[in-house]
């Protein structure tokens, strides 16, 4: 992964930021209110809100403007830079399958739109820190990875979770780069992928997720860096073996598998203390996991071993 750029696109005049209206992605509708459509007495499904969670607001941040986060963006898939939103714009989301498989009690494919229709959907705020030293605000919609799990009925010996990006490289010209282990993985504990913070993402601002950010079906682990949330997932497979990570597997000197952001623990070709907010104009001090160390500090033995900053 290159150094952080010093130049910074993304700085634009500053104006305070307001939310969108939150309103749900057509996909959402089919979610919570199936029933109910088919009688005519929803309204139409782009008036329709998701409830935002209270729990997670990120109050002492600006929410992110909307068109920094959709077109500043990391998806090598599409090029190692960060203006790939016009190419990401040939992926294919519809009709999307999901696999789930490995140590399950039955492996088993859906589409991402009936998947919807199992899970309810709600709006949470969300830090991001990319292990380059950006970092965003942003308003996902979207359900706990903790329900994908207890749909998927785990075995008693799944350790971990594995995830998968869709392998195209006729869609996504990134893929013909060869010396990158594509498709790109992820992976979490089982502990990691069952803790509420943990979210699957179907949308942004109150809309479906822009393909430059991983529609129609991404991750958000915020108290890790940004990499470990992977883009448009096609395969959750439950292991009990660690996975191997994309980023692992191209430098694990640099990028490790636990990957929880911490400031006292630089990369080795730069500092983590500091990070730019997307769209401001001052640097700020980076939180041991991102602000979320009273949540999940517990899910790690030990705290003074660096192995799992990396
Ligand atoms: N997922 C896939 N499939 N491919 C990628 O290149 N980049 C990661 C992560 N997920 C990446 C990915 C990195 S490094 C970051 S910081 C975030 O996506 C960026 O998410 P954003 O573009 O929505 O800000």
């Amino acid at each position: 992964m290159p150094h952080v750029r010093r130049s910074r696109p993304w700085q634009l005049p500053e104006r305070l930021v307001t939310s969108e209206p939150l309103v749900l992605g057509r996909r959402s509708i089919l979610a919570g209110l199936g029933a109910l459509a088919a009688s005519g007495l929803v309204p139409r499904p782009s008036e329709a809100a998701v409830p935002r969670n209270p729990k997670w607001t990120a109050d002492d941040r600006k929410l992110t403007r909307e068109d920094l986060a959709t077109t500043y963006n990391n998806f090598y898939e599409f090029g190692s830079h960060k203006q790939i939103a016009k190419a990401a714009e040939a992926l294919v989301t519809k009709p999307w399958r999901i696999r789930i498989e490995g140590l399950v009690e039955k492996p088993f494919e859906l589409d991402v739109d009936e998947l919807l229709t199992k899970v309810e959907l709600e709006e949470r705020i969300y830090r991001h820190r990319c292990v380059e030293a950006w970092s965003m605000v942003v308003p996902w919609t979207g359900f706990p990875l903790a329900r994908l799990v207890e749909l998927a009925r785990p075995l008693g010996s799944a350790a971990f979770l594995e995830m998968q990006t869709f392998l195209d490289p006729k869609t996504a010209p990134g893929q013909r780069a060869f010396w990158y282990p594509w498709p790109y993985t992820e992976g979490l504990t089982i502990a990691e992928a069952t803790h509420e913070l943990a979210f699957l993402v179907t949308g942004v601002y109150g809309k479906p997720l822009p393909k430059s950010m991983g529609a129609p079906i991404r991750l958000a682990v915020p108290w890790k860096y940004g990499f470990k949330s992977i883009k448009s997932i096609v395969r959750f497979r439950f292991t009990e073996e660690r996975p191997k990570t994309f980023w692992e597997e191209v430098a694990d000197h640099e990028y490790g598998f636990w990957a929880n952001v911490n400031p006292d623990v630089p990369h080795p070709r730069w500092s983590q203390k500091m990070e730019q907010p997307l769209g401001e104009a001052e640097k700020i001090p980076t939180k041991i996991f991102n602000g979320y160390a009273e949540w999940v500090a517990h899910l790690y033995p030990d705290l003074r071993d660096p192995v799992y900053f990396r």
